[in-house]
Formats: structure tokens, sequence, C-alpha cells
């Protein structure tokens, strides 16, 4: 714009004088320029050296050029009748920096574009500020709003700000100091009685408090003045400043304040020390004096030789220096406070759990996020690994709608800029380590090293560990090492180049597709995944394939495991990101499928397992993977649930059955053996159901899998329970079964407990019984599973009736019924509801069982209604309804008629003799029916129902009817 109105060599004398008080000003903070495009000057900050206020310094930086700038104006505008217009355009962000820590650094990207842009738009002498710029400097500058931003390639307009002024000597963000302390109870308690100890020691006491940034120093030292005062010290405060270069002694001008002034620069050291000393030591003189200086680890080296020097020198008054520092003034002076008569050191570590959470609740409830819930608050603990000032700042951003989520910035700048000053190795290995998670050892450090060697990985180990970087897990490190916070990992990890991250992750995938194969894990999968992704994001397709195959094959792995254990969950979570790695004709998918429809139907989610085996079964039908198909039909017969007719089903499972055999799927085999076992089960085939779900478990326990060995156990007992199996048979078998499980099977052993009992009792072996179902109710009560809990007591009033305790029945069974009916197990109730009847038929209380078995219940297997109408016919036979007692007794036997269950029949055909009894109808066609029963009872060997057919036969009326 001047070139128009200037000749050349003024123009060229202007451009010099505005160049060189633009790199003065962008230099003076610690800034460097980067380059000068025509009459266009751009700083940079934070690269190549990276410092946690790098926007605090820029905008010191923008505001001291605009002063300059308008100073040289006035001078510009007497000699050549000119003003120079500067606008200045401030943006923060991610930018790729090349050229290394030399004059030639380049930096670029789109947070550079989008400063760019704010310099356009602003006009003359203003200073624009974009929101990342805003959020890191908030506290500290005077600011108002400007018209957002219309960018290129953003879909909203972008927030700006005008910047109007900035304040001297604060943080950008300020740090709350109103809160109450927590915690540090002990530490106080130290510092407070080093203190004491001094004062009568007449000695100069040199404390220091030493820790990461955001620890919680400046809030302890706080502390201690406000506790040093209350006790009648003269209390003095200073601090160092990052950036602010004044005069050396600065921070103790500040804190002399009203004693005196510090001798100016050109006094020598010899001169300001003597002056130093005498101040404080007739301050001293009249009370004690705490002279804290906070943030040492800037201080100037004269600041430290003149308190290194006043601990020496001071005596016979009570002088306490208290030195406020991070971790880094030990880099600057190792020998701190060594060699001192009378000094102490404690570093503060991490809040502890329950003040931090204490911390986190209340700053939560002044923030406005007193809702926020109690599973946040400690997860924020959790990731902060208790630093005061992180969880500050996060509870702060849950408030925060910046336009990027994550770690606040705040957060991750006071990071960056301690990673910053870390050494190549130090980085590297951090780096490293980051890739590997929270936790990490050394060994596969070391391996991942080979990339970039690390002269000697403990030294570097134990360099991270002293700047409170890492720590070691455990007493004394055991080998491994975590992050001190899970931020300082994101922050290392972050800093490492996409093609880099990429190649480690694709390293420590690769290590698990090695040797220890078989112990991949989700990890692994999770580590190809990333990969594969950044691969993509890097345009390298080849490689990005190889890792989403290297996914495929882990999660697909760990995924059926998890299956095989029965961890729905995680086996659905995990299949399904198998499956999403998948391109169509991959030779895992139908696997994976099968895998994943199975884990859905398990978990009642059938809908989503429909879609998945119709894709499967779609695929296998163009491919004609005949196995494939199988396992996509038999999937989708379950789903049809009640729909599907019994038989078909039988059939359908059956054929599979056939299928798998002739592949040896022995999962495919438990699956559809079971699905046969409990279909001939519902159909009231229980002798051939034993002999399927025999099968099942014998191919479930050779596959592994948990669901189908239960569902055969399960199963099992159910039908050496009712069918023609002797009952001392099924009792031995129900117990090698209770015996082979291994422990914590709860569930299967209570499944397995009920149809014991009962068999038992049918021994006539009560006491037994009722002990196990005891103990059963306990398991499943530990369990906390509803549908259990409330099916153990039909087994219970099972055996109480046969005992012939009715009372004790009636109770059970009535709190049995009002349980299913709370979960809605309708099927269930049915059976519930005749075994109740029956109990009261026992009690004489006719009226009330026919009431109870009014509507009769439709479908179900056989053995419901022949059980329901049976109990139905005796009701209403003796309450004198005959006619409704002959057809319910008819139908009884023909339901009993369709199983092979001999304990079925033989109620049925009791039920009939009852009601020939009570209605008075033929003897003998009574005593043929009772002597059936007996007949079958004795069949089964159920002592006790052959009692009960003795006891009519007898004629022996009362209470047998
Ligand atoms: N024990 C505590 N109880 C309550 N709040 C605390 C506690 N410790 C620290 N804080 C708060 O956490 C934040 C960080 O603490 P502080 O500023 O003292 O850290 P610092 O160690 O001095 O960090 P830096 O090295 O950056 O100066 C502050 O807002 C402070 O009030
Ligand atoms: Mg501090």
């Amino acid at each position: 714009l001047l070139g128009e109105r200037l000749d050349p060599e003024p123009l060229r004398y202007v451009m010099i004088r505005y160049q060189e008080l633009a790199r003065a000003a962008v230099e003076r903070y610690g800034g460097s320029v980067e380059k000068f495009i025509g009459d266009a000057v751009m700083g940079v900050f934070g690269a190549p050296t990276l410092h946690e206020d790098d926007a605090l310094r820029c905008v010191h930086a923008a505001v001291e050029i605009r002063a300059a700038v308008a100073r040289l104006n006035a001078e510009l505008r007497a000699a050549l009748g000119i003003d120079l217009r500067v606008r200045i355009g401030i943006n923060t962000g991610e930018v790729v920096a090349a050229g290394g820590r030399t004059d030639q650094m380049l930096v670029s990207g789109d947070a550079v574009n989008t400063a760019a842009r704010f310099q356009q738009a602003a006009g003359p002498s203003e200073i624009l500020i974009g929101w990342p710029t805003h959020a890191l400097v908030r506290d500290t500058v005077d600011v108002e709003p400007a018209p957002p931003l219309e960018l290129k390639g953003k879909s909203a307009p972008v927030p700006v700000w005008r910047l109007t002024g900035v304040r001297q000597g604060m943080r950008g963000v300020e740090r709350r100091m109103d809160r109450p302390l927590f915690g540090r109870a002990d530490e106080l308690a130290h510092l407070l009685t080093a203190l004491a100890v001094a004062r009568r020691s007449g000695l100069c006491h040199l404390l220091t408090l030493l820790g990461e940034p955001g620890i919680g120093k400046s809030r302890l030292a706080l502390e201690v003045r406000m506790a040093a005062e209350r006790d009648g010290a003269l209390v003095l405060t200073g601090a160092c400043h990052p950036f602010q270069r004044g005069d050396t002694y600065e921070p103790l001008t500040q804190a002399l304040g009203g004693l005196g002034a510090v001798p100016s620069l050109e006094a020598t050291t010899e001169e300001v020390f003597w002056t130093v000393r005498k101040m404080l030591v007739s301050a001293a003189a009249d009370c004690g004096v705490l002279l804290v200086l906070d943030d040492l680890q800037w201080a100037s080296p004269g600041l430290l030789d003149l308190l290194d020097h006043l601990a020496d020198a001071v005596r016979g008054v009570s002088l306490t220096l208290l030195c406020v520092a991070r971790l880094d003034l030990l880099d600057r002076r190792p020998g701190w406070a060594g060699g001192k008569l009378s000094a102490g050191t404690i570093v503060l570590s991490a809040l502890e759990q329950g003040p931090a959470l204490e911390l986190a609740h209340g700053l939560a409830e002044v923030t406005g996020h007193g809702d926020a819930a109690e599973t946040v608050l400690r997860r924020v603990v959790a990731t902060t690994g208790g630093n005061p000032l992180f969880i500050e700042q996060m509870i702060a951003s849950l408030r925060d709608d910046t336009p990027t989520p994550g770690l606040p910035s705040t957060i991750q700048t006071l990071i960056a800029a301690r990673l910053d000053r870390l050494d190549r190795d130090a980085r590297t290995v951090l780096g490293h380590a980051a890739m590997v998670g929270d936790e990490f050892e050394p060994e596969l450090l070391a391996e991942l090293g080979k990339a970039e060697p690390v002269a000697d990985l403990p030294t570097v180990l134990a360099r991270l560990e002293r700047r409170w970087l890492i720590e070691a897990v455990g007493p004394q490190a055991a080998g491994t090492f975590r992050f001190r916070n899970t931020q300082i990992r994101e922050v290392a990890y972050a800093g490492l180049a996409k093609a880099y991250r990429a190649e480690l992750h694709e390293r420590i995938a690769d290590r698990a597709t090695g040797d220890d194969a078989l112990a991949a894990d989700e990890g692994a999968g999770r580590h190809f995944e990333i990969a594969a992704r950044l691969y993509t994001e890097l345009g390298r397709p080849d490689h990005a394939e190889r890792m989403r195959a290297g996914a495929r094959r882990i999660l697909g792995r760990v995924g059926s495991r998890a299956l095989a254990r029965g961890d729905l969950s995680a086996a659905r979570d995990l299949l399904r990101r198998a499956l999403d790695g998948c391109s169509p004709d991959d030779a895992e998918l139908p696997d994976l499928q099968v895998a994943l429809g199975n884990a859905l139907l398990a978990s009642g989610r059938a809908e989503e397992a429909s879609s998945v085996l119709r894709g499967l079964l779609d695929r296998s039908e163009r491919t004609g993977d005949v196995r494939a198909k199988t396992h996509a039909v038999l999937g989708l017969a379950r789903i049809g649930d009640g729909a599907t007719p019994v038989e078909d089903l039988l059939d359908r499972a059956e054929r599979a059955v056939v299928v798998f055999t002739e592949h040896h799927d022995h999962d495919g085999l438990a699956r559809s053996l079971l699905l046969a076992g409990q279909a001939r089960q519902a159909a009231g085939q229980y002798g051939s159901a034993v002999r399927a779900l025999e099968r099942s478990l014998e191919s479930a326990l050779r596959a592994g899998t948990a669901l189908e060995t239960a569902g055969a156990l399960g199963g099992l007992a159910m039908s050496m329970w009712l069918g023609p199996m002797s009952a001392d048979a099924a009792i031995a078998r129900c117990e090698e079964l209770l015996g082979s499980l291994p422990n914590g099977k709860g569930l299967v052993e209570v499944a397995i407990t009920g149809p014991l009992a009962v068999l038992l009792a049918m021994r006539e072996r009560f006491d037994e019984g009722a002990a196990l179902l005891r103990r059963a109710e306990d398991v499943a009560e530990d369990i906390g599973h509803p549908y259990v809990t409330a099916t153990l007591p039909l087994f219970t009033g099972r055996l109480l009736s046969l005992r012939g305790d009715a009372a004790a029945a009636e109770r059970t069974l009535r709190g049995a019924l009002a349980a299913l009916t709370r979960i809605g197990d309708s099927s269930a109730a049915v059976g519930a509801t005749a075994d109740l009847a029956r109990v009261l038929l026992t009690l004489g209380r006719a009226e009330e069982a026919a009431a109870l078995l009014a509507d009769s219940p439709v479908g179900g297997s056989p053995s419901q209604p022949a059980g329901w109408h049976g109990a139905r016919a005796c009701a209403c036979a003796r309450t004198g309804r005959t006619d409704v007692a002959t057809t319910e007794i008819e139908l009884a036997l023909q339901a009993a008629g369709r199983t092979d269950s001999p304990d079925i029949q033989a109620t049925a055909l009791l039920d009939k003799a009852r009601v020939l009894v009570a209605t008075g109808g033929p003897a003998v066609e009574a005593a043929q029916a009772a002597q059936a029963a007996e007949q079958r009872y004795r069949d089964k060997g159920n002592a006790a129902g052959v009692a009960q057919a003795a006891k009519i036969l007898r004629g022996d009326g009362g209470s047998a009817l």
C-alpha cells in the first residue's frame, strides 16, 4: 500500500524500520519471525521452542508492535508525512513445522492460513484473535467481540475477538485460589513445624516446595502464608515470571515492597546482596519474616545466587525463605539447598483419591455442573491422576462449548511445554510408551526402540520418572511403569507424526500375530484398527488393507473367544468391529457373521441378529457355502421364537446336525443338537431329548462354548427328570454333571439342582432335596438372576407336595406365582397355577382350586395341558360339575399320551381315578386307572408317587382326593 506513495529508497527505509521493531517485539517474548512477505511479517510462537504460555506471549508481542508502530508513525509523519497502518491477526493451532531448530523454519497448516485471514480481516491498528487463542488468554486480555468471519472450508462462521489490551503479569487463564484446601494436612503440618523450628534456631531456614505444574504448590504456599501471618510473622511474597525479563531481582523487589528498594542495575552483586540482607535482618529483628518466592524455576541466576547467599549469611534472626518451584529448578541447580545448615525440601505428589474427589465435587458445584454424574467426576479424577489443576480445568471444560472437545488447551500447552524440554531420547521413549497405553513395560519399549535406538533405556526411564512424567507401578519398579496422568500420555501421543504413529501401531500389533498369537488380545486388535485408519488417512491403501486384515483376524478371534466364554457384550462389540473391517469377499466373513449372529441371538437382540443372519444367508446361497447357510437357517429359525412350529424346528435342527457332522463343526453341532434336544423336550419326547442333549453337551465341551454347555446341562436335568429314565439313573447322572462343573458355574448349577431335588423327592430323599434347593436359592440370590430366583420355588413346591406338606407347598407356590407374574413369565406361571390348584385340592379347598383354573391357557408343550386339564378335572369333579370334569380329563389324558413321560402320564391317570371316585363313576375303571398310574410311577422309580396311587387304590379317600 505504501509502495504507490513512496519512492523506493524511503520505502525501503520504512520497511526495514517496521520489520526491525516487529522482530524485536516477537523475539522479546520468545517467538521467532518466520518470514517477511512483502510488507507482512509472520511471527511464530511455540516453534521451534514450546512454552506453556505461547499464546499469551504472542498477544503481548502484538500489543507491543501496535504501540511501537504508533511511536514510529509520529516520527514518519514528521519526516515523510506518512502513516503506517498495522493490521494483526493471531491464531493458535496445530501446524506442521519443517526445518528444525534453525532460522529457515517453516510452519504451515490450517491454523496458519486462518491467522492470515484474521490479519486480512483486521482494520487499521486492529488485532483480531480467534477462539483457540482466546481460550488460552481469556482472563488477562481485554477484548470486544468482532463480527464472525466466513472462512473457506469452514461450514459455520468463525468467532473472532478484537483485542484492546493485555494486563501485565498474569496468567492467561487464572487459577482459582478460592476453594477450600482439600487434603495436604500432613504436608501443611510439616511446613508449619519447619517454620516453628526455624524460628527458634536463629538460622536462616531455606525451605523448598517442589512439584509438577498444577499440583498445588502455590495453593499450599498460600495456606502457609496465612498461617504465618496469623502467627504474627511478616510475610513477603514475590513471583518469577516466565517471559517478562525485567531486572534480575524483580521478584524480590516486588516482595520487599514496603521495606525499601533493591539497588538498581548499576550496583555490584556484593552491594545488592549486602543491601537485601540488611533489609531482611532489620525487618526480622522485630518479628519473624517469611519470604515466599514462587515459580523459582524461572528465576534469574542472580536471584538464585542471592537466595543461596541469604541462606548462608543471615544469622541471629528468624528468617525463613519459602522457595516454591517446579522440578525444573533442580535441573538448573542440581545442588540446590545442598550444604545448608538449616534447609528442607518437600515434593508434592498427587492429591489422594478422597480429597481429589471432594475437590471435583466442590468444583462441579460452583461451576454449575452440580448435576455432573458421580461416574463423570470419578473418571476426571482417575484420568488426571489427582492433579488439582487438571481436575479444575477438566471440570471447567465440561461446560466449554469450544468447537474441539477433548483435552482443555490450557492443559495441553502446559504438558506440551514440559515434553518439549525433554532430550531426544526421553521424548522418543515417552512417545513409544504413549503408543502402548497408560501402563507399559520396558521390554515392549525396547522392542519399539529398535526403529529409533535409545542409548540406555533404564536411565532414560529414570529421567522421565524424575521429571514426574511417569512412575513405577507397585513397590520399587516391578518393571511396569505408568504415566502420571492420562493427559501426559495424550499429549505425548499427539506429538508423534502420523506416519510414525501408524508404523508403531503396526509394529505393536504385529507382535501379537507372532509367537504369542494365542495371547492376542483386544488391545492388539485396536492397534491394527488405528493403524488401518492412519494409513488410510495417509493415502496408503495397501498398508491400510493389511492392517484391516490383522484387525479382523484378531478381533474375530478374541470376539469368538468372548462368545465361547459367554461374555456377550464383549463378543458383540468385538465381532461387530471385526465385521466392520471386512469386505464382501473376505474368507473370514461367514464365521464372523455366524458368531455375531449367535451372540446377538443369545442377547435377545432378535432384530439385529436377523439382519446379520440374513446377510449370511444371502451370501452363502450365492457362494454355495452349505455350512454357513446351515448356520444362518438355524439361527433364523430360532428367531421365529414360538412362531416356528416345533416340528419345523426339529426338522431344521436335525438336518443341520447332518451338515455339521460332515464338516466336523463342533460349535455348529453343539448348537443344532441343543436346538434338537429343546424341540424334542417341547414336544414332550424327553427320552430322545436326553440323547440329543448328551451329544450337544459333548460337542459343546469340545468346542469350548459356554452358552451351549449351559443350555445342554439345564435341558438334560429337566428331560431326565420328566423322561423315562429311572429316577436313580437320573439322580446319578445329575450328580455326575454337577461334579464335573468347574467352580463359579452358578447358573448351571442352579438349573441342574431344581430337577435333581424333585428326583430325590421321588426317591423319598426329601431332606437331601430340600438342602440342595436351599443352597441353590442362595446361589441364585448371589447371582441376582430374577428368572432363576423365580423358578426355583416351583421345584420346592413339587418337593413339598410329594412329601405331603401341603400348607408349606401352598405358601411356596403362591410366592412363586407372584414372582413369575412380576417378571412376566406366563409359561412357568401356568405350571405353577396347576400345581397350586392340586395343593388346594389336597387341602380340601376345591372351589378355590376351580376358580384358579377358570380360563385354560393355550399352546405350550404337552406337559402343561396335561397338568392343567387334569387338575381342573379334579376340581370340577369335586365341585359337582361332572360334565366339565369328563371333558377335561380326556384332554389331560390325550396331552399326556403325546409325551413319553411316565410321570406326566401317571399324574393324568391318577387324576382320572380321582375324577371317577369323586363323581361316583365305575369303581373298576377307577381302580384300573390308579393301577396304571402306579405302574408308571414304579417304572420311573417314583416311590412318593407310588404311595399316592396306593392310597387311592386303598380307597383311602380324604386328602388323597
Ligand atoms: N489441595 C488443594 N485443594 C483445593 N484446591 C487446590 C489444591 N491444590 C491445588 N488446588 C487448586 O488447583 C489449582 C492448581 O494449583 P496451584 O496453582 O497451586 O498449582 P502449582 O503447583 O502452583 O502449579 P504451577 O507449577 O503451574 O504454578 C489452583 O486453582 C488451586 O487452587
Ligand atoms: Mg504455582
